[in-house]
């Protein structure tokens, strides 16, 4: 079995995640864990010494390596991960995807929030004011990435153990 979680920055693809494997008891991975643990700098550290472009090589390069190399996983990808290369076509022929849909204002209010908002390097430095905008135009372009996922869960109004168990129920 694998199953990877995708969705915008903080929909909790990797808390959700980590529960479902533990529900399903199969290994965890987080890809942006293993990139940084791979490349031995943090994210923020990652765009801000190599740069985006840099950064996004690497995903796709750890991300197929998974994808192709490990069996039974549940695998919570970055938020940008789906919309570079053709990340989403290896994506949905080598697992079964789920998008976790969240709205934007609750998108908002989870990375509005200091602590969220500094260890993102895309949205680190705007005015919350700006964070806005930027999600609502961001979500609507990467939204024609994020459907062509095989499910989509909505998060809004549910806790993560629900939605864990929602994902779990429909894997029997
Ligand atoms: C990114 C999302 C981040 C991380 C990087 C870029 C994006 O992951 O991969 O900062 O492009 O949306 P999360 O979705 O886990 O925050």
């Amino acid at each position: 079995m694998k199953i990877v979680l995708l969705g915008y920055m903080a929909s909790g693809k990797s808390s959700i995640g980590k529960k479902l494997a533990e529900m399903r008891h199969v290994p965890f991975v987080d890809l942006d864990d293993l990139i940084s643990e791979k490349e031995e700098l943090s994210i923020q550290d990652i765009f801000r010494i190599k740069g985006e472009i840099y950064f996004r090589k690497k995903e796709i390069e750890y991300l197929n390596d998974i994808l192709l190399q490990k069996d039974n996983f549940i695998l919570a990808v970055g938020g940008g991960t789906p919309c570079y290369g053709s990340n989403m076509s290896v994506i949905n022929d080598n697992s079964t995807s789920i998008y976790l849909k969240s709205s934007l204002q609750s998108i908002y209010n989870k990375l509005s929030d200091k602590k969220n908002k500094r260890k993102r390097p895309l949205i680190s430095e705007l005015s919350n004011l700006e964070l806005k905008e930027f999600i609502a135009k961001h979500l609507f372009e990467r939204n024609t990435f994020y459907k062509q996922a095989h499910y989509t869960v909505k998060t809004d109004n549910k806790s993560k153990k629900e939605i864990a168990q929602e994902i779990s129920s429909n894997m029997q």
